[in-house]
């Protein structure tokens, strides 16, 4: 039966759902047999209550959403100065899979794009690649409150193919930005970016952020005030790749972006948000994705000024 109360979120998924434009990412082959057409959106606030809407349950991997992530777990395990000393806080204006290094000292200029993010991957605690994925693996589900799992398929599909990540690696370690295996290093990036996660899952992990790193079902503090503070940061002014003007000027929260089509945005304090919908725009962001968020800050005002 159809309820006589107006589902709002149904509303601005359906208000969404056909918009124009975008294809589905097919640099990584496992990504080119996503069904495009999937879409979700869902809410979680600080006290842990999930509202979602379409395809919420879908899995799909997590991909660039693993940066923010990654770098706050690489500041907890190997401390801001070492981490800061190693990669920049500066939006690059450029691709996400650009190499992006700063002139002279070869730091990559923030952790959301690859270069930064294969740099931050290293800094996790864990002897090598399986350790380093397995710790984040950990905090990533506990930070959605279920046991997560990476998805072999997509973690093969895009190793196999992995020649530019692999680049920016030996760039990174020729710098001595990375002082281990460049090799080793973009293959534990890689499969942190092939953890399986739900629009679900991803509302959850950013209303952990929101809460200032304690989840909110489990009340279990997960990261201390500054890192949580440092990855907004850099999520608000990099997350969004070279649309991060646009991002900010239309919808005004940190956010980040994946090639399987997720976005997750924070407003602080007050709620997690995750949308999902393949088809990508030119910026590797999901283009209804980026719609639904646009109606939600409209009807909503989640823009932070
Ligand atoms: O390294 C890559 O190219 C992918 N694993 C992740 C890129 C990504 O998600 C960019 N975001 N929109």
């Amino acid at each position: 039966m159809r309820s006589p109360i107006p589902d709002y979120l149904q509303e601005v998924l359906d208000d969404c759902r056909n918009a124009d434009g975008g294809a589905v990412a097919d640099y990584i082959p496992e990504l080119a047999s996503a069904d495009p057409d999937r879409i979700a959106l869902a809410l979680t606030t600080p006290d842990g209550t999930t509202y979602c809407s379409g395809d919420a349950d879908v899995e799909f991997s997590i991909q660039s959403i693993s940066k923010p992530f990654a770098y706050g777990i690489a500041l907890l395990d190997s401390g801001f100065e070492n981490v800061l000393a190693k990669i920049g806080v500066e939006p690059s204006g450029e691709a996400f899979n650009e190499i992006s290094l700063e002139e002279n000292s070869g730091r990559p200029r923030n952790p959301m794009i690859n270069a930064g993010a294969i740099a931050a991957h290293s800094f996790m605690d864990g002897k090598n690649a399986d350790e380093r994925a397995e710790r984040f693996r950990e905090r990533m589900s506990m930070a959605a409150g279920r046991e997560l799992s990476y998805d072999e398929s997509v973690f093969t599909s895009e190793l196999d193919t992995a020649y530019r990540n692999i680049a920016i690696g030996y760039m990174l370690r020729t710098h001595n930005i990375l002082e281990t295996d460049p090799d080793d290093v973009v293959r534990g990036y890689i499969r942190q970016c092939s953890l399986s996660v739900t629009t679900r899952d991803l509302s959850m992990m950013a209303a952990t952020l929101a809460n200032g790193g304690v989840q909110p079902v489990t009340g279990r503090r997960l990261s201390g005030d500054r890192a949580v503070r440092q990855v907004l940061s850099v999520m608000m002014t990099c997350g969004m790749y070279d649309a991060a003007g646009d991002w900010m000027t239309t919808v005004g929260i940190p956010a980040k972006s994946g090639v399987a089509g997720g976005i997750l945005g924070v407003l602080p304090g007050q709620v997690g948000i995750a949308v999902f919908s393949p088809r990508l725009d030119s910026h590797g962001n999901s283009t209804r994705g980026v719609k639904l968020f646009e109606r939600l800050t409209e009807d909503m005002g989640l823009h932070l000024m």
